[in-house]
Parts: C-alpha cells; structure tokens; sequence
C-alpha cells in the first residue's frame, strides 16, 4: 500500500475468525461456487491499526473436489485514503527444504497457445505474467510446482491458477533457507487502487490444488472442479450443437446467398447450427473498419438478418453470430461520434492493432451502450449462439473520466466492465451459447469460463498443431470448454495437409464443429461428414463427463500422440491415437491405457477382442503402425 503520507509499511494482525457453511460470491468478479454438496470457508479478519486497513482472507474448502480456492477483500475503515499498490490473492509457503522443485507453466503466441513448459526453479523469483490486459496469448494464469521426480501420474504437484481475465503475476521463489513460496496475483505493474474512508477492493479468486498422483491427478481436480464449481447455465451439462462457421470458409467474403447454400449443405450432413462470423456489419469488408457499428450490411445481407435467420432456421439449423464488443475502429461512425470513448492518452495518438482501438469499459455509458448494441441485434431475430471476439491486447491506457490518482485502476476496471457485461447478456437471453475468444486463444481463461461453458482455443485448426495446443489446454480444463473445428487444407495457419478422418478425431476432443466451406470441399471428405457427427453424438457425453487420462504426449516425444476418457464408472472409454509421422519397418506401440477397473473386462469395439482392465493398464494393447503420416485411430472399450 501507498499512504497520502507516501510511506509503504502495512502490518496486517489476526483479529477474529469464522468458518460458514457456504461460499460468499466476490463483487462483480466470477468465482467458483458450491453445488449441493458441502463447502467449508474460512475467513480470516486481519487488520492494520495504523493505517485502518483491515483485510479479509477467504479460503473455501469442497466436500468432493480437492482443491482450496483463496481470495482476498481489503476494506479502508480511516478517513484518509488508502492507494493500493500490490495485491496477491494467494501466497502459498512451503517449507520443503531437501527436495528439488520444478515449475510447470504454459507459453504461447497467436496460433501457438498454451504449450507446456517445465523447468527447474533455481534461487530467486521466477514468474509468469500478462501486462496486455487481458490473460493473453503467451502465458498463461497458471503455475504449477513440481517436486523433481514427478510424471504424468507420479510425484507431487501443487498447481495455482487463477479465476481472472486480465494482469496478472504467477511466481515461485526459492529462498536463500531454501523455503518456496508461490504467489498469483493480479499484476502490480500499473496497478494503483485508491481506497477511500469505507471502500473496499476485492481481490480474485485463485484455485489451488495438490496432488499427490503427478499432473493427472492435478487435471482430474481442475476439471472436476470447473465442471461442477466454475461452468454455468444450461448448456453445462448438454451437448453442444455442431456448428458450421464461415471464418475460414469466406473470411469476409459472403452474403447471405453463400450462407445459404452453406447451410443447405450443412443441414443434410449432420450439421446443427451455422454462425456468421465477422464481417456482417457497417461496411466491414477487410479488418480496418465499422467495429461498433453493429447495424447489418444490407449490400452483404438484403433484406436483413431476421430474412437469413428465418431461411437457416426453416433448414433445420439453429442460428449463430459474431461480435467484437469491446471494440472500436477509427473508421466508424461511433468513433466519430465519440472519439473519447477508446482507452487514449489525452493528446497521444493511440497504436493501432489490427486497425482498432480498445472501448473504455470502465465507463458506463460505453458499457450501456456496448450492451444494448449486441441486446438490439439478438432481440430482432432467433440467435441462438454468439461468439465474443476481442482481438487486441490494451495499451496507451488512459480514461477521460477516472482522475489522476485513479488512472492505475483502468485495467482492473475494463476487466470488471467485461464480466459486467457478459454478465448482463446471459441475464437478458438466458438460453444463450456464449463461447468467448480472443484471437483465438488469448483469454481462455477461468475467468471467462464462469460466462461461457466453450472458448475457441486457437486459430490454429491445424489437426498436429493442435494436438500440442489441447494438451496444454486439457492439462487444466475440461473437454467440454475447448472450441475445436474441422477445417479445410492446406490448412490456413501453415499449410499441412492431413487425412479429413484425423481432422474429425481431433476435434473430437472438444466441442466440435466445422470451419471450412461446405460446398467446395473433395466429396470423399464431405461423404465423411455424416459419420463424423455420427461420432461425435456417439461419444460427446462420454467426452465431456468422463476423466481424462493423457497416455503419450507428441509435445514431448514428437512422434505420436495417445490419450484417453473414461467414463466416472469405468465402464466405457474411448482411446485417440494419432501417429504424426510414419517409420518403415517399425515395431507396434505399446499403449497402457489408464482409469480403467482392474476387475472389469472390456471390449474393444472394432475388433471385438474381450480383455482385463488390469492387463489393458499393465501389459497395455498393441497398436500396429498406420499407413501414412498423420493418420489416427480412435479405439472404444465398453465392458464386455
Ligand atoms: C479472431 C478469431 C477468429 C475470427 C476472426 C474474425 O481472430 O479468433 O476465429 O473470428 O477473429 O475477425
């Protein structure tokens, strides 16, 4: 903290305690919440006598999930303001002082999110972090410590990650006493709050886990965790339709001729749902125009969108749109309107990214206004999906209403107008399908996962590419929040071309969908189609209950890729394996499968061979080599 007398000490005392039965939510912050079973939370009161700041610190604990989340309110009891200039909201100490830690935590870029990365932790701090505003693209919320010897299922595991959308800090230190303490936080780079006599500032919520079963048991606590605690709204626990998206089919090339005839396609195939990606509105024909103008391009669209949505929904195909809200494009008519509403310092011209600049939602009336712009076009017509784009990271911050000594509060105060938003969408079309995205994969975070129950992971559709990309997502969360498309090759991110079959296998693992055009595609590949959302209906339930067991990681091996899912009885599981690249004259693979009972005999479907689930998990099954690279095999097990 910061005092008006600029002196920087606090020293927060035990006051009182209590433990109550239940969770309190966190002012306009998501936060995980209780089911119908038991929760236990603690709550700490602290409090500094000189300067009256008193802090409250709230561990809750679950009945069936192993895992404590832990967050922070501070309150200002004096007259005289308090500045916050640092709040963590976990701090987790460990007294290990003869055994070696690693740390795991998960890079990226555009295209290339989330990738796994382990290294030792040396003495001093090392961290993880988003200055951007937003979890971003290149790391990610999330720290994990490992003692040195732990693998996929062995070795203790201690993960943090954080139920947050913008800055923050992830860090593990080694001590010169060789003690670790570990910290998440919002970050404090450009983080000033000012707390006045009776205010308060709460803190978001961390969720942390141990595990004694390496990374898989972490995953198992994380994913049971958002599945029951964090994930919200009625499509939590129900298939999501197969959509059809036209990003990657037109880019910004269509109308609603083009949509249509992708529909009709569609619908024969198996497909539920089309969504009408960006371009649709003001006169956006290229990225460098019309965001916030959210009126429908007629020369695209005549007649109007109720007229499209009508004739996709005759077809038997639900509805979905695109929206960019947080955005505005120096080429619209609200910037002309309302140049002051983009985050700017005042007499600096503002860097563009992908020609735009970010809204100032710290503001209410650009907030109302971003509402009721995306509330009037979902009100004139049956959509039934949207997906929320945001594809820039913040800079030059600056807001026109907060005053000198509040500037620091901008990036905290956008992430909150965000949730408030969001917040506000799902309370006026409560049946919507909401899946967030950010340049593809750059807030795919828990934060945002308490909005919408999916995120696209990433613009890379690439099936190999992808196989590193959910890897690292599925290490965290649930099978059910991945966005994940079949689209067409060479693929657009980088070229390769793989087997239609592989593309489908992948994007198995998450939500499923389609991203190409339809009505040009090979007719091998399109005659696939039917199967594929044949599979995908077949094994979706089991995909999104069950637990996810990772068996081979191509991240680390770089030749094949194998994991699994097996059902919370153990009764049914289905295996992917892909081969990446192909090798002559090479033995079988031996694959050991996991979460299966011992005491079970399970069928293997395509053969119709009947095993123990103790010889499939220790003596394993043998997968003979597949013609060709890229090829892959989905191998599912009922009991026999
Ligand atoms: C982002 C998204 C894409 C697509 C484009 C549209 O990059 O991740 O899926 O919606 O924006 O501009």
């Amino acid at each position: 903290i910061r005092t008006v007398g600029g002196h920087v000490g606090v020293q927060l005392n035990y006051v009182s305690h209590e433990i109550v039965k239940e969770k309190p939510a966190l002012p306009g912050l998501p936060s995980t919440f209780p089911g119908e079973e038991d929760c236990d939370t603690l709550i700490l009161h602290l409090e500094d006598q000189t300067t009256g700041l008193t802090a409250e610190l709230i561990y809750t604990t679950f009945e069936k999930v192993d895992v404590i989340t832990r967050s922070v309110i501070l309150k200002n009891t004096a007259e005289q303001p308090i500045y916050l200039t640092k709040v963590m909201s976990a701090c987790l100490d460990l007294d290990c002082t003869d055994e070696k830690y690693d740390i795991l935590t998960l890079h990226g870029s555009w295209g290339r999110e989330r990738q796994m990365e382990r290294r030792s932790l040396m003495h001093g701090k090392q961290s993880v972090g988003s200055v951007r505003g937003e979890s971003s693209h290149q790391e990610h919320p999330f720290i994990a410590l490992l003692s040195e010897n732990a693998t996929q299922d062995t070795g203790e595991v201690y993960g943090m990650h954080f139920v947050y959308s913008g800055n923050f800090l992830a860090q593990a230190e080694l001590s010169q006493f060789d003690s670790i303490r570990m910290t998440m936080g919002i970050h404090p780079e450009n983080f000033v709050w000012k707390l006045e006599q009776g205010e308060s500032f709460a803190a978001p919520e961390v969720v942390m886990t141990y595990s004694s079963e390496g990374l898989s048991g972490m995953t198992h606590h994380y994913h049971d965790m958002y599945r029951e605690h964090l994930i919200r709204g009625e499509y939590r626990d129900k298939k999501r339709p197969i959509l059809i998206n036209n990003w990657e089919a037109t880019y910004f090339d269509f109308n609603t001729d083009k949509l249509l005839k992708i529909a009709k396609q569609a619908s024969k195939l198996g497909i539920e749902m089309l969504v009408m990606d960006d371009g649709w509105f003001g006169h956006r024909n290229d990225d460098s125009t019309s965001l916030g103008d959210w009126k429908v391009n007629e020369q695209k669209l005549p007649g109007g969108l109720k007229l499209l949505v009508d004739q996709v929904n005759a077809m038997g195909l639900k509805f979905g749109i695109w929206f960019e809200p947080e955005m505005i494009s120096p080429d619209s008519d609200l910037y002309r309107e309302h140049p002051d509403w983009a985050i700017s310092i005042p007499g600096r011209v503002g860097s563009l990214c992908r020609n735009q600049y970010v809204l100032d939602l710290s503001r209410k009336e650009v907030r109302d206004h971003a509402f009721e712009s995306v509330a009037a076009v979902l009100h004139s017509t049956n959509i039934e999906y949207v997906k929320w784009d945001m594809n820039r990271q913040l800079s030059d911050l600056g807001s026109v209403e907060l005053p000198a000594d509040r500037q620091g509060e901008l990036y905290h105060r956008y992430v909150l107008g965000v949730y408030e938003l969001q917040e506000r969408l799902l309370a006026e079309f409560p049946h919507l399908l909401l899946e967030n995205c950010s340049g593809g994969g750059a807030r795919f975070d828990p934060g945002m996962l308490y909005y919408s129950p999916q995120i696209w992971c990433s613009d890379d559709t690439d099936a190999i590419e992808r196989l590193k990309i959910q890897e690292g997502t599925m290490l965290l969360y649930p099978l059910s929040t991945m966005g994940a498309h079949v689209s067409d090759c060479p693929n657009h991110a980088l070229g390769r071309v793989t087997p239609f079959e592989t593309r489908g296998h992948v994007a198995l693992a998450g939500t499923f969908g389609y991203e190409l055009d339809i009505t040009k595609i090979p007719e091998e590949d399109r005659q696939q189609i039917p199967a594929q959302t044949a599979m995908y209906h077949k094994y979706n339930d089991l995909i999104r209950r069950g637990d996810y067991w990772r068996i081979a990681s191509y991240l680390e091996n770089g030749s094949y890729d194998c994991y699994m899912v097996a059902s919370k009885d153990k009764k049914e599981a289905l295996i992917t394996y892909v081969q990446v690249l192909s090798r002559p004259n090479f033995h079988s693979r031996r694959v050991r499968l996991k979460g299966l009972s011992p005491e079970n005999r399970y069928r293997i479907e395509e053969t119709g061979e009947v095993l123990g689930g103790d010889v499939l998990m220790q003596a394993g099954m043998l997968i003979a080599p597949l013609w060709g690279d890229y090829r892959s095999r989905l191998i599912h097990l009922t009991e026999a």
